[in-house]
């Protein structure tokens, strides 16, 4: 009988972001890996992206990929570090060359500069899959969030990113630059009509006071109860409430700095570098 999959989550409490590894037999993938990054004197740091190459070493895995469920606005990607130091590729959704081309004028880039094409291995979309080794992973393309937003599914689990949290959080935003209710609404409904068994792994919980943070959720669950985006909530109300909520909203701290760096696959400026 083949190996289960097996995946090891890890909370990273100062941008609420969960992180993943996922294996199957010795073969590996990391999702949504974070760099640690003080705003207030501007450094990063590896203390989180070790605690990965710690697990994948100590368990004998071979990380093959990186996977980014989208271009994060609220932490650094830790891809570059990691893929520098396993030699693993990076993937992300192929609607990252639309974010790029909405920021590029702010960075000081052109969207054809190498720092962003050459930024990832792997621009994926809807119905790809990926190989590494025993490990099979399906693309679902979910934007909404963000226009680069894809869930992975690893047999009857799915990393969803941002599209949906807890159920007593409800969504993410959808007013960043080629953002979507409407398609965040669709991603969803694809989501919660995956299979009963399927587990719904999240990218970031925000808990309220008392409650532990949670990294998956039954998607009977998410269906069920989420706040926002339950089966019962009719579309017209989702865009509504999701629109309301968002004209609310300031944008993330992090906003630069996460997609000065993250844009570039992780990588900081060449300038912050001298
Ligand atoms: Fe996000």
């Amino acid at each position: 009988m083949p190996d289960a999959i097996a995946i090891q989550p890890f909370f990273h409490p100062p941008t609420g972001t969960w992180s993943y590894i996922a294996s199957r037999g010795s073969d590996a993938v990391v999702i949504d890996p974070v760099l640690d990054y003080d705003a207030g004197d501007g450094r990063t740091g590896t203390t989180a992206a070790d605690v990965l190459l710690a697990h994948l070493d100590s368990q004998g895995l071979r990380l093959h990929y990186v996977l980014e469920t989208h271009a994060h606005a609220d932490h650094l990607s830790a891809a570059a570090y990691l893929t520098s130091r396993t030699g693993a590729q990076v993937a992300i959704g192929a609607g990252i060359r639309a974010v790029q081309a909405h920021f590029a004028n702010g960075f000081g880039l052109r969207v054809d500069d190498p720092a962003f094409v050459d930024a990832f291995d792997r621009l994926l979309k809807d119905g790809d899959v990926l190989d590494a080794g025993e490990l099979r992973i399906e693309v679902i393309a979910t934007p909404g969030h963000t226009p680069d937003g894809l869930s992975y599914r690893m047999g009857n689990n799915v990393f969803v990113g941002d599209t949906l949290f807890a159920p007593d959080v409800g969504t993410a935003r959808c007013d960043f630059p080629g953002g979507s209710v409407e398609q965040l609404h669709n991603a969803i409904q694809r989501l919660h009509a995956l299979p009963d068994d399927t587990v719904l792994w999240l990218c970031h919980d925000y808990p309220p006071a008392g409650r532990a943070p949670r990294a998956w959720i039954p998607v009977a669950e998410s269906r069920r109860d989420n706040t926002m985006a339950a089966a019962r909530i009719a579309a017209d109300a989702f865009h509504a409430a999701r629109r309301a909520r968002d004209a609310t909203l300031s944008p993330p701290a992090l906003l630069r700095p996460a997609l000065q760096v993250n844009l570039r696959g992780g990588r900081l400026p060449a300038q912050d570098r001298r």
